[in-house]
């Protein structure tokens, strides 16, 4: 079965003491399998709140979420975490590694809540994806001991711990020299070519060749580059 995350005529308000803010406004998005999808926007534009309602980090105030055609939107908060942990791998803008933990704790951690990899699965599951991403030679490293490169790779393989169908990357370079912003947005593509569906949120016009598709976001409201 084909892997997708279909939004319909999604609304997110914030109700702040003096004003209501639209932060998505009538969006409606298909993600699927094996595509980059880049979403540009100013800052306050609504991406982020985007990459959460994508997530299941966030609730609609109105509009409808399908995960693989099974509709997420109603679902219990403890369904949507089942989903979430089964399905979406995230990454941000400041890598959120565990500083207590080396470079493969951070990429088991997320294995400890999934009953579907073994206890004895995880340290050669972590060490493939830290391979993976060339970082071989830093497993038993500290996050301060890192690159800012070489944490948000760490950051992604932890984002793949559980095989997640779908990768939601926020601003993942915006602490990256232009080096590094190119490694990780290489990164990130080649794990749409191996058939993922990425979903990047950036503000840089460098990652636009990567994209399969490109939306722009104003004021909540998402278009459609063609
Ligand atoms: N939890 C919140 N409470 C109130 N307003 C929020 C909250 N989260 C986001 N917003 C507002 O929603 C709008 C979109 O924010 P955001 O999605 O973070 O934009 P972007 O990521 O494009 O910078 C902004 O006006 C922001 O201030
Ligand atoms: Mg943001």
């Amino acid at each position: 079965m084909e892997k997708s995350i279909v939004l319909k005529d999604c609304v997110r308000e914030f109700n702040l003491k003096n004003e209501k803010i639209i932060a998505i406004d009538h969006a409606s998005l298909k993600i699927q399998s094996g595509k980059m999808y880049v979403i540009m926007g100013h800052s306050g534009s609504g991406k982020s709140t985007l990459i959460q309602i994508l997530g299941l980090l966030d609730n609609l105030n109105s509009g409808e979420i399908y995960i693989n055609e099974q509709k997420v939107s109603d679902c219990s908060e403890d369904e949507k975490a089942e989903i979430r942990m089964k399905e979406i791998g995230f990454v941000f803008q400041s890598f959120y590694l565990n500083p207590k933990l080396t470079a493969i704790e951070n990429v088991m951690l997320p294995m400890y809540i999934n009953k579907n990899i073994l206890k004895n699965e995880r340290q050669d599951k972590a060490l493939m994806l830290l391979k993976k991403f060339g970082l071989e030679n830093r497993i038993n490293h500290y996050p301060k001991e890192l690159s800012g490169g070489e944490q948000q790779r760490i950051a992604i393989a932890r984002a793949l711990a559980n095989d997640p169908n779908f990768i939601l990357a926020d601003e993942p370079t915006g602490n990256l020299d232009v080096v590094n912003e190119e490694i990780v947005y290489k990164t990130l593509k080649e794990l749409s070519n191996s058939g993922k569906a990425v979903v990047v949120v950036s503000h840089n016009e460098s990652i636009k060749k990567y994209a399969d598709k490109v939306f722009y976001m104003e004021s909540g409201k998402l278009r459609e580059e063609l």
